[in-house]
């Protein structure tokens, strides 16, 4: 695998691969990677002839007082992970490389999906998601970039964009990874310590109870949404910033649970700040549960 930190030297490789009829895929990271990444990059490199994966902790995408300074970092362990996952390129650039003039006085806004649930709390957190994917997708060109379903409003966002914007990339959403006990995997979960590690789970089993209750027919976001919110009382450990029954795609309120639904939550436990969701696709009486996968 090929270390390379400047943008000129990322694109001349790739043009090499592109060349060569290579399809390029990407995948973006803030490093201090886990099983969840590296699904993302083995489905990348199943799907493509030249993976980049990208680690860069991306300051503009921390709000004031958020967690930019302790973010966990670990490029010599990412890499070897990359290595053995089968990555062709890891792209570590700093931060002057990726934002030559400091602060941009370019900013790349998108509407009404990034408003409220995380949006709401992190108020510049998805134009700061925005601007980095955009430049990572200007530099690489890639045919497919793979994302991540834990972060379902991010997915939604990033696939708009791509959208909108007219970007080449396939935005390719991939399964939630969960530990054992059902927690799904984070960077963030470095955070937890023993106590808060083992109340964590607690999230997944209060997002599968409302799963289970619409497979046995509800269909009235209200109702789900309080019975999550009843089971994750159960854990007084957690403190709930936001339970929520949207469309996955416009991550907008619905009327009737129909169509693709994102159940989601966040919540924080001790300096932690936890996501995590299921998709739900119901069409009638049907539904379907995408709930990830345990390693
Ligand atoms: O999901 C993440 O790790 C980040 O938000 C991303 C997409 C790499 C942008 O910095």
């Amino acid at each position: 695998m090929e270390r390379i930190a400047k943008v000129a030297v990322l694109r001349r490789r790739i043009d090499v691969a592109r060349r060569e009829g290579a399809r390029v895929g990407l995948v973006p990271t803030m490093g201090y990677l886990h099983a969840g990444h590296v699904a993302l990059v083995r489905r990348a490199c199943a799907e493509c002839d030249f993976v980049v994966a990208s680690v860069f902790v991306n300051p503009f995408q921390f709000g004031e007082g958020e967690d930019l300074d302790s973010y966990p970092r670990d490029l010599e362990g990412d890499a070897a992970k990359l290595e053995t996952a089968g990555c062709h390129a890891l792209f570590c650039p700093d931060a002057e490389e990726m934002y030559p003039e400091g602060r941009p006085l370019t900013h790349v806004h998108v509407d009404v999906i990034g408003d409220d649930l995380c949006g709401a709390a992190r108020p510049v957190h998805f134009d700061g998601v925005a601007l980095v994917v955009t430049k990572l997708l200007a530099i690489c060109e890639p045919d497919a970039a793979y994302f991540g379903r834990k972060d379902g409003q991010q997915l939604a966002l990033v696939r708009r964009m791509a959208t909108d914007l007219s970007f080449r990339a396939e935005i390719v959403g991939c399964p939630t990874v969960r530990e054992a006990d059902g927690l799904a995997l984070s960077s963030r979960n470095a955070y937890l310590a023993p106590a808060d590690r083992e109340a964590a789970p607690a999230i997944f089993g209060a997002l599968r109870v409302g799963a289970q209750l619409v497979t046995a027919g509800e269909r009235e976001p209200r109702v789900v949404v309080e019975k999550i919110r009843s089971v994750l009382a159960d854990e007084p450990r957690l403190d709930v910033e936001y339970v929520e029954a949207r469309d996955a795609r416009t991550i907008q309120p619905l009327a009737r649970l129909d169509g693709e639904v994102l159940l989601a939550v966040a919540a924080r436990l001790g300096p932690a700040r936890l996501i995590d969701n299921v998709v739900l696709r119901i069409d009638g009486d049907s539904v379907e549960v995408e709930a990830g996968e345990i390693t």
